[in-house]
């Protein structure tokens, strides 16, 4: 059966809901064929909604088994269905409160859309946000109806968990209840035979809390980082936020088979297994690095999300951003602020930037959406989080603790919009965010230009703003833009500190008197504000701030852009590197005052995808494969430049005695990987191989294997396969070494690699983890394999998602967004890639959530 066209939702249409929740009793009788949910429900009408609606329940793949008011059964001629839920009409309703009560059937096993009820390595799990809770039960699932939930779960399974607080239990069942009202979207239940890595935690105030990490037996000796990361978010939260936990008991559960990376369920956070699970021996630094993020992310969840939690799904980036925001500062404060602040960049502008200035652009907080799954980006997410630090920055650390307290205690238990968000900062500094607020409604990336002038002492900064077009919004308005600016004087010394200058006009100007000679500007320190820079800057000046500025943000930023200068002409002009980017480069990564983190950020070239986006933006059509080939130029002169400090570089950045993932360690590891990966096109992988043999932990070991593919020596192949036998039953682990050969193939064969590896029998595509590992991998880690002029890397690709699509909609969906650049290319690419989305989009039968994707990328 075909759905009638997918309905656009906007928020203009927003109407409270009908009938609110009093409070939710769930039985489920666990099979995976025919697991049966019990529900009672109490309704009561909403004083806020203009008289008694209609009783709307959302429900969609539920086999109804039978439903009842207030213990009547409800006759057939007294409620319709349709595939998308329920009514039952306000003159067939009881009164103005009443029990809903209903029986339904759903079949988890056959479940591979890993969204509502289903199966993981033998586990029953939940995935409930955004809407996936229609799928489980009939119910009003929408954000704004919270209720207190009580859970009765019956199964054979040992381990059976839901939120809040465990109640009783018995052989074969267990009920859980959760206080604290909650939309249905955070609802989630356990059951399988789990083992638990436990711990407890003492709240400021001193009550206990009985902390698990559950995870499948064999497993449990590789929780310890979750869970210490978990306790110090918890600490963290308390200190400098003043948020104590809430709950007797807080659960983590590691899973194999997950559509993201984790979910803030109350009490009961659910997390795909690779961002749980880590050992010296199988997780990388990154890992490590990830980890800690994101169980940090998930417990900020439980007040910037869950206790209070959002009206509709448009205000979405009131909890994502905030709580993005919240754990860009703990990861900041547990290891370095300026490395944070540089990896944070370079994200930002790898995902958003891209998706900002394509066709998939959107407003923060969007309009309108056909399926909210597809919002759940990196504008939601990060250029969210970057709203938040300009307000910050904006408002002062003062204004900004003043603000938030004041969200806390005003919309505690409530359903908020950025409306309430932006009043909390108006009430608690005085100032008036109407413009502001065009951050939230108006997409694309603004550039913002700068020339100066200096006349008798006085140095004037001029700025432009310009928001270039986006899809459907073409004109743009001036936003408030706080500029961070110091100056620096022709000797290196900083003449005046960081001022943040706060733009409102489309042109403004502002002066600095009182200087004995032309400074040198450093601008945007800290990158405080996300707009892209447009200045005429000389490789000299670059160079300069690359030594000299206090900021360290801007002075890893002073690199970059000179290496993207040198790129630029290699690839436009053929030309060579020339001596200033490799002897600042040569001066950077000796000079041991700089954090090993910060050199190994220095020495790491803009990535491909990176030179595409400025190439395009200078209105050159790059072409995949000379940018991959500059950029292998260029890694050589640079290893030949810095030949003579490689080896000792190399030596002194050994980090002796057992494996600690903290970040001076894990910085010292990655200073050293850059340094062999340098090392490595000199010396043909003499030394990767010994690192490789030696390596007793698998950020070195990736590493090494890595650069022996590289080397392309033949001893890569040897690696590849004792790397394969050595954990052959680790699929974390394997997914990395399906995406390494990806990664590393040279482009003409990076398509038949890929090709090749999806017959490889530990293939699971059903899996999303090994899907984007192996799928994701060509276009995201070889672009110039990707776009191999033949276009089979697009055919291999769109013949990939077509098939998963009918499976699982919402990892296809996300996927898609590898050719949101396609705008960019050449002709007969763009032909090429058009064929194959409009091939996607005539596929009978295509989900509601890849029609809405390829339709915008088209520009449909
Ligand atoms: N709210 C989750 C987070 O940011 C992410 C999320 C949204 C999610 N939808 C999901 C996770 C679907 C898994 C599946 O942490
Ligand atoms: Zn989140």
């Amino acid at each position: 059966m075909r759905d009638a066209a997918p309905q656009t939702i906007r928020l203009a249409d927003y109407t409270p809901p009908a009938w609110l929740v009093e409070k939710v009793d769930l039985t489920f009788r666990l099979d995976p064929e025919a697991t049966h949910v019990i529900s009672r429900i109490a309704f009561r009408a909403n004083p806020a909604h203009g008289g008694r609606g209609d009783l709307r329940l959302d429900g969609e793949g539920l086999r109804l088994i039978r439903a009842a008011l207030d213990g009547i059964p409800l006759a057939a001629g007294n409620f319709g269905t349709d595939s998308t839920g329920l009514t039952v009409p306000a003159e067939a309703l009881p009164g103005d409160a009443f029990t809903w009560e209903a029986e339904v059937e759903i079949a988890p096993a056959g479940n591979t859309a890993l969204e509502g009820l289903y199966l993981s390595g033998g586990m029953f799990c939940t995935q409930c946000e955004a809407e996936g809770f229609r799928k489980i039960t009939y119910y009003p699932d929408r954000p704004d109806v919270m209720a207190p939930f009580s859970v009765r779960i019956e199964s054979e399974m040992p381990v059976l968990l839901s939120n809040g607080n465990p109640v009783a239990s018995g052989a074969g069942w267990a009920e859980w209840h959760d206080p604290w009202p909650k939309p249905s979207y955070l609802f989630a239940l356990v059951a399988g035979d789990l083992v638990a890595h436990r711990d407890t935690f003492t709240t400021a105030s001193g009550r206990p809390v009985a902390l698990n990490v559950w995870v499948r037996r064999g497993d449990e000796d590789r929780c310890a980082y979750a869970m210490d990361a978990l306790k110090r978010a918890m600490r963290w939260d308390e200190q400098v936020y003043s948020r104590e936990y809430d709950l007797d008991v807080f659960n983590i559960v590691a899973v194999d088979d997950f559509n993201m990376g984790a979910m803030e369920n109350k009490g009961l956070n659910i997390f795909n297994s690779k961002y749980v699970l880590a050992s010296p021996e199988t997780a990388t630094d990154l890992d490590f690095e990830r980890i800690e993020g994101i169980v940090a992310h998930e417990y900020f969840h439980n007040w910037t999300g869950n206790r209070i939690t959002c009206r509709d799904w448009f205000q979405l980036c009131l909890k994502e951003g905030l709580t993005v925001y919240r754990d860009q500062q703990f990861s900041g404060d547990m290891r370095s602020h300026a490395v944070k602040r540089i990896e944070d960049v370079l994200q930002l502008r790898a995902r958003q930037f891209r998706e900002d200035n394509g066709p998939l652009a959107h407003p923060v907080r969007p309009e309108s959406y056909i399926e909210i799954n597809n919002f759940y980006t990196a504008t939601v997410y990060e250029k969210g989080a970057e709203l938040i630090g300009m307000l910050r920055r904006l408002a002062g650390d003062e204004g900004y603790a003043r603000a938030l307290d004041l969200y806390f205690s005003r919309h505690d238990g409530e359903a908020a919009t950025i409306e309430d968000w932006l009043k909390v900062f108006e009430d608690a500094t005085g100032r008036d965010l109407g413009q502001f607020k065009l951050w939230y409604s108006q997409p694309g990336t603004p550039r913002l230009h700068v020339s100066e002038d200096f006349k008798n002492g006085t140095y004037t900064l001029h700025f432009r703003q310009e928001t270039p077009p986006t899809a459907r919004q073409p004109e743009k308005r001036p936003l408030v833009l706080p500029i961070a600016v110091g100056l620096l004087a022709p000797d290196g010394r900083e003449v005046h500190p960081t001022t943040v200058l706060e733009m409102t006009e489309p042109e403004q100007s502002f002066s600095f008197d009182g200087l004995d000679a032309r400074p040198v500007p450093s601008l945007l320190r800290s990158f405080s504000a996300p707009v892209i820079l447009v200045r005429e800057t000389s490789t000299e000046e670059r160079a300069f701030l690359l030594a000299h500025d206090t900021d360290p943000f801007n002075r890893w930023e002073a690199g970059r852009a000179l290496a993207k200068d040198v790129l630029t002409r290699m690839i436009t002009d053929r030309a060579d590197p020339g001596p200033a980017y490799l002897d600042a480069l040569a001066a950077m990564a000796g000079d041991e005052s700089l954090d090993p983190a910060f050199r190994a950020y220095g020495l790491a070239l803009p990535s491909e995808d990176d030179m595409a986006q400025t190439l395009h933006d200078a209105g050159v059509v790059p072409d995949p494969l000379a940018i991959h080939a500059a950029r292998e130029r260029l890694t050589l002169a640079v290893a030949r430049h810095l030949s003579s400090l490689l080896p000792g570089l190399y030596a002194s950045m050994e980090t002796p005695g057992p494996f600690t993932p903290d970040a001076a360690a894990a910085g010292r590891r990655s200073l050293r990987g850059a340094v062999l990966r340098l090392l490595t096109r000199l010396d043909l992988g003499a030394v990767a191989e010994r690192q490789f043999a030696d390596a007793d932990n698998m950020t070195e070991q990736l590493a090494a294997l890595g650069c022996l593919l590289d080397a392309e020596t033949g001893a890569g192949q040897d690696a590849l396969a004792r790397f394969a036998r050595q954990w052959g039953h680790d699929r974390l682990v394997m997914d990395k070494w399906f995406t390494l050969q990806i990664a590393h193939a040279a482009p003409e064969r990076a398509v038949a690699v890929t090709d090749g590896l999806t017959g490889h029998r530990d293939f699971d595509w059903l899996n999303p983890n090994r899907f984007r590992a192996v799928i994701g991998a060509l276009p995201m880690l070889n672009p110039a394999g990707f776009h191999d002029p033949s276009g089979a890397g697009y055919r291999l690709v769109t013949d990939w998602l077509l098939r998963l699509d009918a499976r699982n909609p919402q990892t296809t969906a996300r996927l898609c967004s590898v050719f949101e650049t396609w705008g960019r290319y050449d002709t007969d690419r763009k032909a090429m890639i058009e064929g194959e989305l409009r091939r996607i989009l005539d596929t009978e039968g295509l989900s509601r959530d890849t029609t809405e994707m390829v339709g915008r990328i088209l520009g449909a």
